[in-house]
């Protein structure tokens, strides 16, 4: 079993709508569809926003869907220069930019008993090279960091950029990472750019969010087809 996690339903209508039949089932205050796409069966859903919804669904599809890999889709805010709305970017590794126990001597994104980032499943990123070869477009990479906060302006934008080294914001792949490392679930997380953080985000992320969504989800099927 395969997961597919979204984080909003217009990250996985796109993937809804080209599987065809799906079983749905309730649970934890969500809704979970099962499929079978190309002789791969799935388990799809989406979490709602942000690193607590996104960690609750990554655990059900793994502890009580079976999951043995999960496949992160939907959009992200670019941070760094040359990264641009429409591409597709995969995180190398995940790190909560909004994690802060400075005050103790601490760095940010860390706590006791944890790491700083966590990486993504190498093989899962190289289907995903793969992918963007058989496609003829180019596939970014980079440190994607997460926190609970839509990211709309330069002075937050270059703190996150600086202080991680992230090419990306998002708001749940570093709580999902944490979840399938915790279990031992292989993993990536893939995010096509909706806007690009700073002044006036949250415009461009309404005007290209469907499109970006659709664009992740395209890419994420053509990787299963390779699993
Ligand atoms: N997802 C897409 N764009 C984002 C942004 N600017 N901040 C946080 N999450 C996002």
């Amino acid at each position: 079993m395969i997961a597919i996690l979204g984080a909003m339903q217009e990250e996985i209508t796109p993937i809804l709508e080209m599987v065809g039949e799906y079983k749905t089932t309730e649970y934890a205050n969500n809704k979970f569809y099962e499929a079978n796409y190309k002789g791969k069966d799935l388990v799809i859903a989406y979490s709602k926003i942000g690193k607590v919804n996104s960690a609750l669904t990554a655990t059900v599809m793994i502890e009580k869907f079976g999951a043995r890999a999960l496949i992160f889709t939907g959009v992200a805010g670019a941070l760094k220069r040359g990264i641009k709305i429409g591409e597709i970017l995969y995180a190398t590794s995940l790190v909560q930019h909004d994690l802060d126990i400075t005050a103790f001597g601490h760095p940010y994104g860390f706590v006791p008993g944890s790491k700083i980032s966590v990486q993504t499943d190498a093989k899962l990123n190289s289907i995903a090279q793969s992918v963007a070869e058989q496609l003829g477009i180019t596939l970014k990479s980079g440190i994607i960091a997460s926190g609970d906060q839509f990211v709309s302006g330069e002075e937050r934008k270059s703190w996150i950029e600086r202080t991680f080294d992230a090419s990306a914001v998002e708001m749940e792949g570093a709580s999902v990472a944490q979840v399938c490392d915790a279990l031992g679930v292989p993993f990536c997380i893939l995010r096509a750019i909706s806007d690009e953080a700073g002044h006036k985000a949250e415009f461009d992320f309404d005007e290209f969010m469907v499109k970006s969504a659709q664009t992740s989800a395209n890419f994420v099927l053509k990787m299963i087809e390779r699993l």
